[in-house]
């Protein structure tokens, strides 16, 4: 019989120190008003030094586990760009950490998608029945890969984690997660990208330009590429799903820009009402963008039991993926489950 994995618990954790858009400007040549109309961001978290990704990623993962009174996890999976250090993955330190120590754990690749990526690798841990309860932390430290003097890139990302406890279950349960669409392209890698400290450009030997140990993207292109390829992989996973645009009742994306949203929205035919928004806030975290805009709109009563969801992502490599599920009833912040069926 086919195992569905199915969304048991959510948690997410952002580092004490928001860095507004004022505060911003006098580390970099910008103004709050140009990241505000470009990007709708007015504020992110930096990790202060000495935080890492891990630190970030156990906080959320804690939360995840608490919330979905499974006891534990056999596997764990974290989504980073940033990991802690080269080598080894983070994952295992951050599954150490949560007393999960023996469980299998390994980190993801895939930028922005990551999460995303994530998800459906611990979906398929549980469809063969490696596993039964995976752990998903999306979790970046994006400061410590940003150059200062480059605005469009020091203006929009912020740090922060994001964790999702998956369980085997039903493929018909609420919860559940449906076929995953995903893609690459690598033709596209130089879009988003840190040039130096791989097999590449190796950081012992000369780089050629200092500023290749930063994170560079090219904005534009990368915002085309994000509104197409992001249409396409939703149109490909509400296909399979059988759903038509008008059964989403909340779509979550990756939280990139205000404008990606408004655009995707647009073509998808999707009420702008439901779609789900907190870049304000955060800013561009990453891989812990969208389970931190999962946990915080659970949190806020804006995604509910029944909500038919559509997850979307598209991120560096290039890569993109989608997904849809129903949202189930789960523990809310207080300890209570999550509250009435939908109306909208
Ligand atoms: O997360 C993974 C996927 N990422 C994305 O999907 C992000 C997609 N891209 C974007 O969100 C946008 O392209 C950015 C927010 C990164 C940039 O916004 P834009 O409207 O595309 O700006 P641009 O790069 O085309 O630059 C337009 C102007 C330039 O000035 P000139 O050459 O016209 O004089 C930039 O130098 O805006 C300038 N600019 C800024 N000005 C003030 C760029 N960044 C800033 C800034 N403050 N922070």
């Amino acid at each position: 019989m086919s195992r569905a994995a199915v969304l048991a618990g959510l948690g997410s954790a952002l580092p004490d120190r928001v860095v507004t858009n004022e505060e911003l400007t006098a580390l970099t040549d910008s103004s709050d008003e140009w990241i505000r109309t470009r990007t709708g961001i007015r504020q992110r978290h930096f990790a202060v030094e000495g935080t890492a990704t891990s630190d970030l990623a156990v906080a959320a993962g804690q939360c995840a586990l608490k919330s979905s009174g499974q006891g534990g996890a056999d596997a764990v999976l974290v989504a980073t760009t940033t990991p802690d250090r080269p080598c080894p993955a983070t994952a295992p330190l951050v599954a150490s950490r949560l007393g999960l120590s023996g469980a299998a754990a390994f980190d993801v690749g895939a930028v922005c998608t990551g999460f995303i990526y994530a998800l459906a690798a611990a979906a398929g841990l549980i469809a063969a029945r490696t596993a039964d309860r995976v752990l998903v932390i999306g979790a970046d430290t994006f400061s410590s890969i940003l150059n200062p003097r480059d605005r469009t890139t020091f203006a929009v990302f912020g740090d922060g984690a994001g964790a999702a406890l998956l369980r085997a279950g039903e493929p018909d349960e609420p919860g559940a997660l449906n076929t995953f669409d995903l893609g690459s392209d690598g033709e596209g890698r130089d879009l988003i990208t840190v040039r130096a400290g791989g097999s590449q450009q190796r950081l012992a030997a000369t780089v050629s330009d200092p500023d290749d140990q930063y994170f560079t993207m090219a904005g534009r292109e990368v915002f085309r590429h994000a509104v197409q390829r992001m249409e396409r992989s939703v149109r490909a996973a509400l296909e399979t799903a059988g759903w038509q645009h008008t059964d989403v009742d909340r779509l979550v994306c990756h939280q990139a820009n205000q404008r990606i949203l408004d655009r995707l929205a647009d073509l998808l035919g999707i009420d702008p009402r439901r779609v789900v928004s907190n870049i304000a806030l955060v800013g561009n975290t990453a891989a812990a963008s969208i389970p931190l805009a999962l946990h915080q709109a659970h949190g806020d009563g804006s995604l509910r039991a029944g909500h038919r969801v559509l997850l979307t992502a598209f991120g560096g490599g290039l890569t993109w993926g989608s997904v849809t599920l129903t949202w189930p009833r789960l523990a809310a912040l207080d300890g209570s489950t999550s509250g009435p069926s939908p109306e909208n």
